[in-house]
């Protein structure tokens, strides 16, 4: 069936109707278009071309097909797209009658007002698993709460961290791409239906009252745009390479951190792999996938963006291509934040070789020159004292710990037992007091400040999802 055909002589090419088809990909927006069809319905009912009885009987052949929708091959069918599949579906129901659904309507708006219902519910998903995966996180923190890393910078040790700072770090992040999926869904929440076309509905509609019936906190503000407008998917896409940007962040880290060389942790078998040929091997997989699937995330934004520029207003069939990135970076970044989090939760610290490399890797230098600096020398001075400690540590084969009081103030006299202490990275990420540093009662500070927080954006997607559905 079409929804259009009464000015041609003959029908479109059966290449070009299998390359213009969408219903393999837009049945997707089946709910969404039967439940913003239900709307309309009541709409039409309010401008007079739907009597009540009519839109009751349209309405409950609507609900019947929602029920039915979950029955295997239901969506086998050669229909152009979504909405007409719908149409016919309707027709199949109450006959002649679905004939008026469509009095006053556009797909242009119509894909549009669907998409944004879709993209709600997205958006929703992952937040969910921002928040599944922010208290795995934070669980992770609480537990090894005293366990030390060795913070890089360059990908050489640094200074000494508390392992939950370093977990912490990632919760920030995943933090902003929360908030980010929230401007999304803010830029989202608009209704398109009753725009028509382009130049806004021939039907004086109660536009308030159908965003109303859906769950919108606004209706458009220009028909034109309103068709055309694809900021909202771009939003989405944007907000979801970003975190899966900060997830691929992390799975380097672990992929790195959990390899022979570092051996500063072990991810759990549920997400690792072995082997074909070589029987030792167990291989991170679910991260080094995450790490690729950001790539192809990143993907579909840039794709977008290219549909999108220097398109004429206002609906052009370009807009088609909007979906499928958007549905497939919506799967890919809740499933890749889903597996983030089972590789955090199945995680296994060795504590030992991440103390040993601190310690081996002079973390605690920094801490050394600043006690230097404390005691009033100059902290360019300070700088290169330490700097010859470490030297001469490297030319003796001295671990940071083997020198002795003695031999320190041979370096400078102002050294004293503190310099000792200081030598331990464990002591060391004391000196870090700072509001944001490493010290671990600021660590603890910060590690509940973030169930807080945490609990309360749950609280905020509960209670905005009640309002939206
Ligand atoms: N399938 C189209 C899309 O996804 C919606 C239909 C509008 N088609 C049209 N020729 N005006 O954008």
């Amino acid at each position: 069936m079409k929804l259009w055909g009464g000015r041609f002589e003959t029908g479109p090419a059966e290449l070009f109707e299998r390359y213009s088809g969408s219903l393999d990909f837009d049945r997707k927006l089946f709910e969404a278009d039967v439940v913003g069809s239900k709307a309309f319905a009541n709409a039409l009912c309010g401008v007079g071309i739907l009597t009540a009885a009519e839109r009751d009987k349209i309405n409950a052949a609507f609900d019947g097909m929602l029920a039915e929708a979950g029955a295997p091959g239901y969506f086998d069918a050669d229909d152009e797209d979504i909405h007409t599949f719908v149409i016919r579906k309707l027709g199949e129901e109450v006959g002649e009658l679905a004939e008026k659904i469509h009095t006053g309507r556009s797909r242009n708006e119509q894909v549009a007002t669907d998409f944004r219902l879709w993209m709600k519910a997205a958006i929703r998903r992952v937040q969910a698993q921002l928040e599944a995966l922010m208290n795995s996180l934070l669980r992770l923190a609480e537990r090894e709460s005293d366990a030390l890393l060795p913070g890089y910078t360059h990908l050489r040790r640094a200074q000494a961290v508390l392992f939950g700072h370093y977990l912490l770090a990632y919760f920030e992040m995943f933090v902003r791409d929360w908030h980010r999926m929230q401007q999304a869904y803010n830029r989202t929440d608009v209704l398109p239906l009753g725009s028509g076309a382009l130049a806004g509905s021939g039907f004086a509609f109660d536009r308030g009252a159908m965003a109303a019936d859906l769950g919108f906190a606004a209706i458009s503000a220009n028909s034109l745009d309103a068709v055309s407008d694809r900021d909202f998917a771009l939003d989405f896409l944007y907000a979801a390479s970003v975190a899966m940007l900060h997830a691929s962040r992390l799975a380097e880290d672990w992929i790195l951190y959990s390899s022979e060389e570092f051996g500063f942790l072990e991810i759990g078998d549920e997400v690792t792999t072995g082997s074909s040929l070589m029987p030792q091997k167990r291989n991170p997989d679910a991260l080094e996938l995450l790490r690729g699937k950001a790539g192809r995330v990143c993907g579909s934004l840039q794709a977008l963006m290219m549909t999108l520029k220097g398109l004429p207003l206002a609906y052009n069939r370009d807009l088609q291509e909007d979906k499928e990135g958007v549905f497939d970076s919506a799967a890919q970044v809740t499933d890749s934040l889903a597996i983030l989090a089972l590789c955090v939760d199945s995680a296994e610290l060795k504590r030992p070789a991440m103390e040993q490399a601190a310690e081996e890797g002079w973390v605690s230098a920094t801490a050394l020159a600043e006690i230097l600096a404390r005691k009033g020398i100059a902290f360019h001075r300070a700088h290169q004292i330490v700097g010859g400690i470490v030297l001469a540590s490297v030319q003796q084969g001295k671990r940071p710990t083997e020198w002795t009081m003695d031999e320190l103030r041979g370096f400078a006299p102002e050294l004293d037992e503190s310099a000792l202490a200081a030598l331990v990275p464990s002591n060391a990420l004391e000196n870090h007091q700072v509001p944001g540093g490493t010290a671990t009662d600021r660590v603890r500070e910060a590690s509940a400040a973030a169930r807080a927080r945490l609990a309360g954006l749950a609280r905020m997607s509960a209670s905005e999802g009640a309002r939206t559905t």
